[in-house]
């Protein structure tokens, strides 16, 4: 061999780049020279033969529609530039290549002989689809800041309203004698206005305004108490659901409760997509321990229909939904986002066309901020034994909520008065004399905050026994104020029931 020969040899072997000299066509290929390091990329053995490895081969190509376009550019063009491939390497793992080639007709038609340089590029890819990621996070974090203003002042303003239809449809159904048809419209009106509740609630934890409990939480517990809360409607639908969760996962520092919403959101839109695609599905749960994040990680993966790319940027927005109407509000994924962000994590879907989706959620172990002040919420059926003859004063701006509350306490047997704002309040204290005080935050003239500051002077011992209500508190300055002055509270719109509940526990 002569020495430039031989010098070719050397580099053929030696090059950091994959080298591929051989054919490729519609059906098959065949190799002719393969040098080492293309070996190492598509995950060969040093000693393989050339002429096994066959990178290019159909069941190499993760897409095989990409080989397709692939040999068309060869073909047409007669060469190709830094053309980005996933291919498979030889274990079947994926792997990201740029492929600088020239070609020449070969043989049969479409077929054609190729020199390529093949340069694997997976740790950039990761890193681009790792910046393309945070980018969308924050494209995302910044439409919800926008639309979480608007947002929560609309569902604001609906809470009184709805709190007054409630306490009034509560009251009325509770007496004993009523016609059927009469029963069965206020009953309507109670479930329907109590999902309208739902839907304002919705809003305010996806707006950030909502007041959340947290502690050491096990995410493998709450999965599967998701699961078997979820089982019994799977199994009539024909969905099966496999979990695999790490074992010895360590806690998280989260309100449960909102986990396990984050988490019934993701496997119901699971199942829905699945169902209307397939009328059948399978649905898997994973959790297993990020170490290098310090986080936990849920995935929740169906073999749905999948999301296709164009609607990806859009999923996460409220009201977003291809539900037909009154099947799906658009809230499921916002309010998810809302109470991953809260929780200081993230989360993040990969979805390919037919080969349906995962969500992923992250969560850090300890949490990122501290948890506000529980809140006292108790079961709706409580019972009510009323410290009879106690007298409370109303502070309500709200005329009709304000009625729909003196009645429901005097049915409940207290001595009831009411006053439209702080300042009322403050001459009727003057005069008479109350037990509690069940006070609105937000009223125009003094409202509850500077109400409850001159009752400290004037009345302390009245002042602790003050419950505010409020259509909103969290992230605003109200948080702030209730958690400082230690008062109860109660979020609008409340179950009378809530509120009866409350009043005992001021009164003893
Ligand atoms: N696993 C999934 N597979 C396919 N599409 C999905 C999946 N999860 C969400 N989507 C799409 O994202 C949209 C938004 O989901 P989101 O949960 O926010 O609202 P929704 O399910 O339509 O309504 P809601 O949850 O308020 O009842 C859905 O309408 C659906 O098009
Ligand atoms: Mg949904």
């Amino acid at each position: 061999m002569d020495r430039r020969a031989s010098a070719f040899a050397r580099l053929f072997e030696a090059v950091h780049e994959g080298v591929y000299i051989g054919t490729i066509g519609p059906e098959t290929t065949s190799t002719i020279a393969a040098n080492p390091h293309l070996k190492l990329i598509f995950g060969y053995a040093s000693e393989a033969t050339e002429a096994g490895v066959r990178p290019f081969d159909r069941d190499r190509f993760v897409d095989p529609q990409a080989r397709v376009a692939l040999l068309e550019r060869l073909t047409t063009d007669g060469s190709v530039n830094d053309y980005l491939l996933r291919l498979r390497r030889a274990d079947g793992n994926p792997v990201w290549v740029e492929l600088t080639a020239r070609a020449d007709p070969f043989g049969d038609e479409g077929c054609c002989r190729v020199e390529a340089l093949v340069r694997d590029v997976s740790e950039r890819k990761k890193l681009d689809d790792e910046t393309r990621d945070i980018y969308h996070q924050l494209l995302q974090a910044e439409k919800m800041a926008a639309l979480g203003q608007t947002v929560s002042g609309v569902a604001r303003e609906l809470n009184n309203p709805l709190a007054t239809i409630l306490s009034w449809a509560e009251r009325l159904s509770q007496r004993a004698t009523l016609e059927e048809p009469v029963r069965r419209g206020l009953e309507t009106i109670l479930s329907e206005s109590e999902r309208a509740a739902r839907i304002v609630r919705n809003l305010l934890t996806f707006a950030r305004k909502r007041q959340t409990t947290r502690a050491m939480v096990d995410v493998n517990q709450v999965v599967r108490e998701t699961i078997a809360l979820r089982a019994y409607e799977q199994h009539v639908t024909n969905i099966a659901v496999i979990d695999a969760l790490a074992a010895g996962l360590p806690q998280v520092f989260a309100d449960g409760h909102q986990v396990q919403q984050v988490l019934l959101n993701l496997m119901i839109n699971a199942e829905q997509a699945m169902l209307a695609a397939n009328g059948r599905g399978t649905l898997v749960v994973r959790t297993w321990h990020d170490a290098d994040q310090e986080s936990v990680i849920l995935e929740v993966n169906d073999d749905g229909p999948g999301i296709p790319d164009e609607l990806q940027p859009k999923i996460f927005d409220p009201f977003f939904t291809t539900k037909e109407v009154g099947k799906g509000t658009g809230l499921g994924l916002t309010v998810a986002y809302a109470i991953v962000q809260e929780h200081g994590g993230r989360i993040r879907l990969e979805s390919r066309p037919n080969a349906g989706a995962s969500f992923y959620v992250e969560l850090p172990i300890s949490g990122s901020k501290l948890p506000p002040a529980p809140v006292t919420r108790g079961s709706l059926d409580a019972p009510v034994d009323t410290l009879a003859g106690a007298s409370i004063l109303v502070v309500e701006d709200e005329a009709k909520l304000a009625s729909a509350v003196v009645d429901a306490l005097r049915d409940a047997g207290y001595l009831v008065q009411h006053a439209a704002d702080g300042e009322e309040a403050l001459s009727k204290v003057k005069t008479d004399a109350f037990d509690l005080v069940i006070c609105d935050l937000k009223m125009p003239r003094m409202d509850g905050k500077a109400f409850y500051k001159t009752l400290s002077a004037a009345a302390p011992g009245l002042a602790k026994r003050v419950i505010f209500d409020t259509g909103d508190v969290a992230g605003t300055d109200a948080d702030a104020f209730l958690e400082e002055s230690g008062c109860r509270w109660l979020a609008k719109p409340f179950r009378l029931g809530d509120l009866l509940r409350a009043v005992r526990e001021g009164l003893s």
